[in-house]
């Protein structure tokens, strides 16, 4: 299976593609998780993304395009079918995702798009926490680890992210509806949009999703 997965900050991307990707066995790739990697470890890649993660505005399209591209075009790297969550962002990088994706013979079948409302999205973001070892996704009401502050998967630090607060949230929603909502369109033009209502429980959206998927498959079988 070949997704991308769209929608606000908050929508539950991350959430859902940690479920799909062990139903589905895909690899799962995400700009956000990269670029705060990178800020971990003080790269210079990491140095300059900060910059715009902090004030909840896009990192250039050339920066994330190029790491996209690396890790789409790396050997064997998406045979087995990939998930993107957190790109395209922009209309210029749904093109280039597009080039790439052509060049390496591994067209999408699907771009998911997670639809929410506000209230939804500010109690989700405000309320999240990640894990500082495995970046585990968890949330202080929705979905509580079983020791305050500690990871359940790795036993773990959390912590809340820097771009998670009432301000940065602000800005980060305006850069979404004037960057990316406009590319939903672009996806619904080649008829691969598919539309998902995020503010479902994500157990419930993963199954739904998987009988979709099953079913499109046995539709496209000869
Ligand atoms: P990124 O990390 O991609 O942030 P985002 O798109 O704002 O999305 P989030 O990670 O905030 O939310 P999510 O939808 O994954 O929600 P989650 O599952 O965590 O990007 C960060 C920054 O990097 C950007 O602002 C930008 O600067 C830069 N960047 C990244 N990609 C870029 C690109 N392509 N171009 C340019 N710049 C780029 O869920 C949130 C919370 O809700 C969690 O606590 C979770 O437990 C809870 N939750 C989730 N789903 C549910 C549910 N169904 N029910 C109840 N609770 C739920």
């Amino acid at each position: 299976m070949r997704l991308v997965l769209l929608g606000p900050p908050g929508a539950g991307k991350g959430t859902l593609a940690a479920l799909l990707k062990k139903s589905l066995k895909v690899r799962h790739i995400s700009t956000g998780d990269i670029l705060r990697e990178e800020m971990k470890n003080n790269s210079a890649l990491g140095q300059e993304a900060k910059k715009y993660i902090d004030n909840g505005e896009l990192v250039p399209d050339e920066v994330v395009t190029k790491l996209i591209e690396s890790k789409l075009t790396a050997n064997d790297r998406v045979d087995g079918g990939y998930m993107l969550d957190g790109f395209p962002r922009t209309k210029k990088q749904a093109e280039a995702l597009d080039r790439i994706l052509k060049k390496i013979h591994r067209p999408l079948d699907y771009a998911l798009y997670l639809e929410s409302t506000l209230p939804v999205i500010i109690q989700r973001l405000t309320g999240r926490r990640v894990c500082r070892g495995c970046g585990a996704l968890f949330h202080v009401k929705n979905r509580p680890p079983r020791r305050e502050g500690i990871c359940d998967e790795c036993g773990g630090i959390l912590y809340q992210r820097a771009d998670d607060n009432a301000e940065t949230i602000k800005t980060r929603m305006e850069v979404y509806l004037k960057n990316t909502q406009p590319i939903i369109a672009y996806y619904e033009a080649q008829g691969k949009l598919k539309n998902v209502d995020a503010d479902k429980d994500s157990e419930e959206l993963q199954a739904i999703l998987m009988k979709t998927f099953d079913e499109g498959h046995k539709l496209n079988q000869p």
